[in-house]
């Protein structure tokens, strides 16, 4: 075989996968990275025109839902491992319609623990990488951090879907000794992150003073996470998390979404060239979500020590990166939110 591994990351075209994707292809001309995709509204090729020509990239169009698309691309790369990303991934989304996440983020992922088991005959030389959230650990009060050790007490739909793609891989281990390594992760933010997640929409609103739609008070808290730090942490654990465990992603920076969305316009105000208060008069405070998790952080401590992980840049340095970017990037926030994306975009976020 040409390739050292083959590695099969599912939901390479979306958000963090194209990251992963773009590390891979690019740190390790060794190994064959082939993404699976169904491309659904958030997934899009655009996000790897940059490595797409790459000799050790592929491509492969399917649904982790359907066995026979996950047993070809099995079969048809002797695929060596999995880092698993391929999600319905928004909580608002799962509050709207349930079924989708079930099917994908519960059944899909089971498919994908079914067809490892089937072609893996030697534990010892296959990774099952499964990449999950700290939302599975439910919601923190004022004080504490979540832990490996955190009890599992999903509360949204996507939560419940993705608590129990972590229980299935975890039984997948304990029942049939199937190779895992888990990782669950606080908020990601960066460049190609579709514009109905709270950093992208409210960049894109700013840019069209359009409103700013704080849900409630704005006074839940998110832990926010580069995005490539995030791909960093998913490398390092692949390559040397001990097979079975579970590593909680996070840097320790936590805001209350209404500090985060003052700032973004600050931010914003001196790019644009803008009066300083203009773009916070766009803010509108809505409805809440319901169900409404009031506070994530994390405890990576665990990832810190043993695998001498740590978040490379800081949040104003990040934050500002993605600004630039986005603006940069007119014409992509143009495509993935319009033609054949625009009916799933526009049923939600058309009239905010
Ligand atoms: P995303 O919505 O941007 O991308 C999901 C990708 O999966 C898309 O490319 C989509 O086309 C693909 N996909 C969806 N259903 C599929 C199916 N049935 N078959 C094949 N492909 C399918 O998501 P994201 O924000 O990049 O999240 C990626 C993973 O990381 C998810 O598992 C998510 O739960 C997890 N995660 C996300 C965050 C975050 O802040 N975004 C934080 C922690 C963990
Ligand atoms: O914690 C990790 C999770 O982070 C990931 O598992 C999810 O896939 C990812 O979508 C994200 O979930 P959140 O619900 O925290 O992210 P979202 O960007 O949707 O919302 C962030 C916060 O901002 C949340 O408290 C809700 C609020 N919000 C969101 C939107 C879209 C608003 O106030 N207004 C908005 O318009």
């Amino acid at each position: 075989m040409k390739f050292e591994k083959r590695i099969l990351v599912t939901g390479g075209a979306g958000f963090i996968g194209s990251h992963v994707v773009r590390l891979l292809v690019r740190k390790y001309p060794h190994y064959q990275i082939v993404n699976f995709d169904k491309l659904t509204y958030a997934g899009n090729l655009e996000n790897l025109k940059d490595v797409d020509t790459a000799e050790n990239y592929s491509f492969f169009k399917g649904d982790i839902v359907t066995a026979s698309d996950v047993k070809e691309v099995f079969e048809q790369f002797n695929i060596t491992d999995v880092i698993h990303l391929a999600a319905e991934s928004h909580v608002d989304r799962s509050i709207e319609g349930p079924m989708d996440f079930v099917m994908t983020n519960v059944v899909g992922t089971v498919n994908l623990l079914q067809q490892a088991k089937a072609s893996w005959k030697e534990e010892k030389e296959h990774v099952f990488h499964h990449v999950s959230t700290d939302e599975v650990y439910g919601s923190l009060t004022d004080e504490g951090y979540f832990t490996e050790q955190t009890s599992y007490d999903p509360r949204s739909p996507y939560s419940a879907s993705k608590a129990s793609s972590d229980h299935f891989v975890s039984a997948y281990h304990h029942t049939y000794g199937l190779p895992v390594k888990m990782s669950n992760c606080s908020n990601n933010y960066g460049s190609h992150h579709f514009p109905e997640k709270l950093i992208p929409l409210m960049i894109h609103n700013i840019v069209q003073k359009k409103p700013l739609p704080v849900y409630g008070k704005g006074e839940n808290v998110r832990d926010w996470l580069w995005v490539e730090d995030h791909a960093r942490a998913i490398d390092v654990i692949f390559h040397n998390g001990k097979v079975g465990e579970s590593y909680n992603v996070g840097g320790l920076n936590e805001w209350t979404n209404i500090d985060l969305v003052r700032y973004l316009c600050r931010l914003m105000d001196r790019k644009l060239n803008r009066a300083e208060g203009e773009s916070e008069e766009l803010i509108t405070y809505v409805t809440d979500r319901k169900g409404h998790d009031l506070r994530y952080a994390i405890d990576a401590t665990k990832l810190e020590t043993e695998l001498g992980w740590k978040p490379s840049i800081t949040f104003e340095e990040g934050l500002e990166n993605t600004v630039d970017w986005y603006l940069a990037n007119n014409d992509w926030v143009e495509k993935v939110t319009s033609g054949t994306y625009r009916t799933y975009y526009s049923k939600m976020y058309e009239n905010r």
